[in-house]
């Protein structure tokens, strides 16, 4: 039995007459990567600002390893090993790929009398090219490079070994692959198998039906501010999830259709 990392209890949010979650209930384990699907509006981005700190939710739990937590800003989330990638906001596009990786938690050299003296360059910059060359982009990318040189999927890479760099135990993309090239996409969800490899959970929202077959392990999908249906990807199919995702009536008119 792989061990339980983030649960979420009947979590509901409304703003103001729009419910747009209803008793949200999901459970993420250790090492496994969970798509998390739904048509426009279903409620997944107000589902991972939750987990994340952005809103705070009007009703239900939240467990990181079978305890109670209270998430009510984002730096709760990340303190609790959660960190959250939106496409091109989680990246300061003029400093360098290696302030970038350790921005917030620069290393500083500790000067005599024990005062915080400025930035540890020398430091940062060895840390920064370790951790290029464990994720293996070393080859590609100077740490010194400034972010705005660099890809939309080199942009992600770079925003994903920042969460990995913390020991995140849970990582959060919300549609990573958007906006990308075909090789980029694949860059980057070759980098989320490499996460899985190294015992991180994955939560990974996406409308490419096609990218979750491809990395995840288990498939969540939302309508209307609900959780209708789970499935491991090894028990399903392209066309079940897409007809989960439209719900039974759509799903049944366009049968109809091609039938007539
Ligand atoms: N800040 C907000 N204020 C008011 N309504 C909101 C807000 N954020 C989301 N909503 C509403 O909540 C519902 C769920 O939105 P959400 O952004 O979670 O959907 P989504 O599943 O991420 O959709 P998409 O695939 O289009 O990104 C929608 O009806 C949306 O209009
Ligand atoms: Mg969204």
């Amino acid at each position: 039995m792989t061990a339980e990392v983030l649960r979420l209890e009947r979590i509901r949010k409304s703003f103001g007459s729009v419910n747009a979650l209803k008793n949200a209930s999901m459970t993420l384990k250790e090492g496994e990567v969970v798509a998390l699907v739904g048509d426009n509006g279903a409620g997944k981005s107000t589902l991972i600002k939750a987990i994340s700190g952005v809103h705070p939710i009007d009703g239900g739990e939240i467990f990181m390893h079978g305890r109670k937590v209270a998430i009510t800003s984002a730096r709760d989330a990340i303190d609790l090993g959660i960190e959250t990638i939106h496409q091109d906001t989680s990246l300061a596009p003029d400093l360098s790929i290696a302030r970038n990786l350790f921005l917030g938690r620069e290393p500083v050299k500790l000067s005599f009398l024990g005062v915080l003296a400025p930035l540890d360059f020398t430091e940062l910059r060895s840390s920064a090219s370790a951790l290029l060359k464990r994720v293996g982009i070393s080859k590609k990318l100077d740490a010194d490079a400034t972010v705005n040189t660099l890809s939309g999927g080199e942009r992600q890479s770079i925003a994903i070994s920042r969460a990995m760099q913390f020991a995140a135990k849970v990582i959060i993309l919300d549609e990573p692959t958007n906006n990308l090239g075909v090789e980029e996409t694949h860059g980057v969800l070759r980098f989320v198998k490499e996460v899985r490899a190294a015992g991180h959970t994955v939560l990974f929202i996406t409308h490419n039906i096609h990218h979750v077959f491809e990395v995840a392990d288990r498939i969540i999908v939302m309508r209307r501010g609900e959780i209708v249906a789970e499935r491991t990807v090894a028990d399903t199919d392209l066309l079940t999830v897409e007809s989960l995702i439209m719900g039974a009536d759509m799903s049944k008119l366009l049968r109809d259709k091609q039938v007539h």
